[in-house]
């Protein structure tokens, strides 16, 4: 399958959806391909089956996030999509746990968890990325930095859906820290403050078109897209969504400061930043309530949860090292 057969494989109509649904349907062949793909991308390690899984999963959450057209038909809701998704997902969780591993971590009790977890995020190499801390604040040319906000696209351009999605079914406190935050990415009711539209500013002042982005996202940065977007719309995976958030945002100060040294050296205009000179003063108080109104509470709940909230920051902190590996060897001016 190559990448338009990818397309293909969701362009079809809710008819014939239902026509390969039918019978003995995990008999019929487009579903032993899907299978054979999942098998040699996610348990064998063929990174271009992992790619076209990856965004054929990018394309359903766009499906299940995106209002369509008007009267256009999608395969919303149909079991062929939900068996692709089910089928991928799982794949993806196995290759997760695979590739970021728990074993040897001692997750301790309920009364140091929040402190333990947010001084394992801070001590994680994943944290002191030379991407962020050499290369973008000091060596990074404008082009590198265009490229690195292509990949970014990935994750910010729809933190707001997955925090909508993520409070869904959340206990009282933890419900209300998500919304002040959802309130803060709403830009606290002031239109011109939208998160999502500054981040779309920083990529106009590049002229990156969303379809640039969509189609010049690396493996590395699909998977950290499709993480986000999973962990937020599967009930299942709440506490895991909960500790991978806590350790997306209390990276994001530091990593921004250093990315706005680099912006600075290169001359670019500093009204192109907003987004991200925002993310350094608000993501830190973000952080902290998420650690004290969302972390703390539900950790005295079981150890279940205390693990499930590590294997969460773990699964952000791990897929965000890989991502940054890939950006360092892919920046236009390495090549
Ligand atoms: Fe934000
Ligand atoms: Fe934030």
């Amino acid at each position: 399958m190559n990448s338009s057969e990818t397309n293909d494989f969701l362009a079809i109509s809710r008819g014939e959806a239902a026509v390969l649904m039918g019978g003995a349907w995990q008999e019929n062949s487009w579903f032993r391909h899907l299978s054979k793909l999942v098998k040699k991308g996610f348990y064998e390690g063929d990174n271009e089956s992992q790619l076209q899984l990856h965004r054929i999963l990018n394309s359903i959450y766009r499906v299940l996030t995106v209002v369509p057209d008007p009267g256009a038909e999608t395969l919303e809701g149909t079991p062929y999509i939900e068996s692709i998704r089910s089928t991928i997902e799982k794949g993806f969780i196995d290759w997760l746990n695979d590739t970021c591993v728990l074993n040897g971590i001692v997750v301790p009790g309920e009364t140091s968890f929040a402190n333990w977890l947010w001084q394992f995020v801070e001590t994680h190499p994943a944290a002191t990325h030379q991407a962020y801390f050499e290369f973008l604040a000091n060596r990074a040319t404008i082009e590198d930095l265009r490229f690195y906000l292509v990949q970014e696209s990935a994750i910010d351009a729809s933190t707001d859906d997955f925090l909508a999605s993520l409070q869904i079914g959340a206990p009282g406190e933890a419900k209300m820290e998500i919304a002040r935050n959802y309130w803060d990415e709403m830009g606290e009711g002031d239109p011109n403050f939208l998160h999502s539209t500054l981040f779309s500013d920083a990529l106009g002042a590049f002229s990156i078109s969303n379809m640039e982005a969509e189609n010049a996202l690396t493996l590395e940065a699909l998977i950290c897209g499709n993480l986000q977007q999973m962990v937020g719309l599967r009930r299942n995976l709440f506490h895991i969504g909960v500790g991978y958030f806590g350790a997306t945002e209390q990276l994001v100060p530091k990593r921004f400061e250093a990315l706005k040294r680099g912006w600075e050296r290169v001359g670019l205009n500093p009204s192109a930043a907003k987004y991200h000179m925002l993310h350094i003063e608000v993501d830190g108080g973000h952080s902290e309530g998420w650690y004290q109104n969302v972390v703390a509470p539900l950790s005295k709940r079981s150890e279940q949860v205390r693990r499930e909230i590590t294997t969460g920051a773990l699964y952000r902190l791990v897929t965000s090292h890989i991502y940054l590996d890939k950006l360092l060897r892919d920046f236009p001016s390495q090549n």
